[in-house]
């Protein structure tokens, strides 16, 4: 940056002061107000008190106390950039969604990454799941893809997000430690959540570290749904590809480099993006009907599972560059609501329970986060394409209904109308079943797919899953939570099991979970 000499002139207790003169804008209050003196309060004398009547005093100090919001309730630490999304082809065969119809089209993005687990302030190369959150502007309202860089969830059901968020963050008593250290809290839960190990085998893998926020890949991991305009509905999984490839870290780099320096992926983020290496990944789909979903052995609303990609092999159909960094990180980064809920026309939702939960949780949080209900005012979460509706008031309202209806129907030819043509509808899927509360059965297999990934790795990643395993259960000082463990170990392989068993030192092996074996009746005979 340029230094700008500006004269200095002393102050009576030799305090500096800079004046505005030239160019330089006159320092003003929130009001308007010009400021004579910001080096001194106003006192009563030079040595006296000083006075309630200083309101440029009190404005300056009452908007500091107030600087800070609530950090993100998950994934607190987080960094973002702007960017674009360009369309490949044509996907109009599979949905009327306004952002596939052109080939070559640019959509504005905004992505931001992030840990789960840690707060604000925790560093970059925790041991964690990594958020993967898009943006994207289109002409029909707001999409959000809010994924991971895991293809699939610990829990298969969203009323259990607070015990797994609870477990996973400090323990209420002593407030530590944060996730990338193991803490008994975490491994109870997980080892009384069986539906948690094909996560699991993901987290301990090299995936939960990776080298950069620009080597990971990410995924939407629900099903969605793409509806065409003639209203048939083609299953999705949502991927993104890092044109750089996949790349992780070593236990004992993280380590280092936690210590060296806590923002290592953020500065990588800032530094490649400002020295116009922009970052891109390829948007690849994976497309199925219903007939292919039957024909899994598992369930394709369980979030708890991936359909590999041998089996379905992704379509490449755009790619997201990411070419520039925010103005400034609380107005974008911070101040950015994603919202599962947000969907154009032509993309749905499936009846995942997971994601069912999501859709409410992410609006009534940013209600919390963000302080109103306004806050798509801000220019980072406003629609870049017109829009229309009669919502009005609230705190800092920035938009309100011009004219005199505030209403519809109404007789004065004023505000939006509702368009059946143009409009969000959704896919009339049809339902019946039962009011209860209740998990499929299709739902019981927790530990085939966990065992697929465990030996889909090289010889030397399994290493690195059964050392994550071991330095994180040797944390654990409950014995019986480190055998129960072992134990949903033994259903995945018997020799990663073993492995863990003796580093940890257990006495006797324990026996295997029981696996799949309901022993409650969920409905009255
Ligand atoms: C935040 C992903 C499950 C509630 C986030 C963020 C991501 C994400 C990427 C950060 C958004 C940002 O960068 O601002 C996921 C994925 C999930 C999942 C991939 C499972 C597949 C859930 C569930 C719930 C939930 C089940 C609740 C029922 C939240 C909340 C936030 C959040 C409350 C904070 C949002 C904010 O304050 O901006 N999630 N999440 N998530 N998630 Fe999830």
């Amino acid at each position: 940056a340029t230094i700008h000499d500006q004269k200095l002139e002393r102050g009576a207790g030799g305090e500096l002061h800079q004046t505005a003169s030239g160019a330089t804008p006159v320092l003003t209050t929130a009001q308007g107000g010009p400021v004579s003196d910001d080096q001194n309060s106003l006192k009563i004398g030079a040595r006296g008190p000083t006075v309630l009547e200083d309101f440029h005093f009190r404005e300056k100090i009452f908007h500091f106390d107030h600087e800070r919001i609530p950090e993100r309730v998950v994934h607190a630490r987080g960094y973002g950039a702007h960017g674009y999304f360009e369309t490949y082809e044509s996907l109009a065969k599979y949905t009327r969604a306004d952002i596939f119809q052109r080939a070559g089209e640019k959509t504005p993005a905004f992505v931001r990454f992030s840990t789960v687990a840690g707060n604000k302030g925790s560093a970059d190369l925790a041991r964690d799941v990594r958020g993967f959150a898009v943006k994207l502007y289109t002409q029909e309202g707001n999409w959000d893809i809010v994924g991971n860089n895991i293809p699939v969830f610990f829990i298969q059901d969203a009323i259990k997000f607070p015990d797994l968020i609870h477990a996973a963050k400090a323990e209420p008593n002593s407030d530590f430690p944060q996730a990338q250290t193991a803490h008994d809290n975490f491994w109870d839960f997980i080892s009384l959540t069986p539906e948690s190990m094909h996560m699991i085998m993901w987290a301990m893998s090299d995936r939960a570290i990776p080298r950069s926020l620009r080597f990971m890949e990410g995924f939407g991991v629900h099903t969605f749904r793409l509806i065409n305009a003639k209203d048939e509905s083609t299953f999705v999984k949502f991927l993104w590809k890092p044109k750089l490839g996949l790349q992780s870290v070593a236990w004992n780099e993280a380590v280092k480099i936690n210590g060296a320096d806590p923002d290592f992926h953020r500065r990588d983020l800032w530094d490649a993006i400002k020295a116009g290496n922009f970052p891109e990944w390829e948007l690849q789909l994976q497309l199925f009907d219903q007939a292919f979903a039957d024909s899994f052995d598992f369930d394709i609303l369980d979030p708890t599972k991936i359909i590999p990609e041998e089996v379905l092999p992704p379509i490449a159909v755009g790619r997201l560059v990411l070419d520039r960094m925010p103005d400034n990180f609380f107005a974008e980064t911070e101040q950015v609501a994603f919202m599962t809920q947000n969907v154009p026309p032509g993309v749905d939702f499936s009846n995942d329970p997971l994601l069912q939960g999501r859709n409410f949780s992410y609006l009534d949080t940013q209600i919390k986060r963000l302080g109103s209900t306004n806050f798509t005012h801000l220019p980072i979460n406003a629609p870049k394409c017109p829009f229309h509706n009669f919502q009005q008031d609230g705190h800092m309202a920035m938009r309100n209904p011009a004219g005199r209806a505030n209403y519809q129907p109404n007789s004065w030819g004023e505000g939006p109308r509702e368009s059946p043509a143009k409009g969000f509808r959704s896919f009339a899927e049809v339902e019946a079943g039962p009011k209860a509360r209740l998990r499929s059965e299709t739902f019981a297999d927790h530990y085939s797919q966990a065992r697929q990934f465990y030996i889909s790795q090289q010889p030397v990643e399994q290493g690195h899953i059964a050392s994550a395993l071991t330095f994180e259960l040797s944390k654990v000082q409950t014995p019986v939570i480190r055998e129960r463990i072992v134990s949903h170990l033994l259903n995945i392989d018997d020799g990663l099991a073993g492995k863990v068993a003796d580093a940890l030192g257990l006495k006797a092996m324990p026996k295997p979970a029981d696996a799949a074996v309901a022993t409650r009746r969920d409905l009255p005979a």
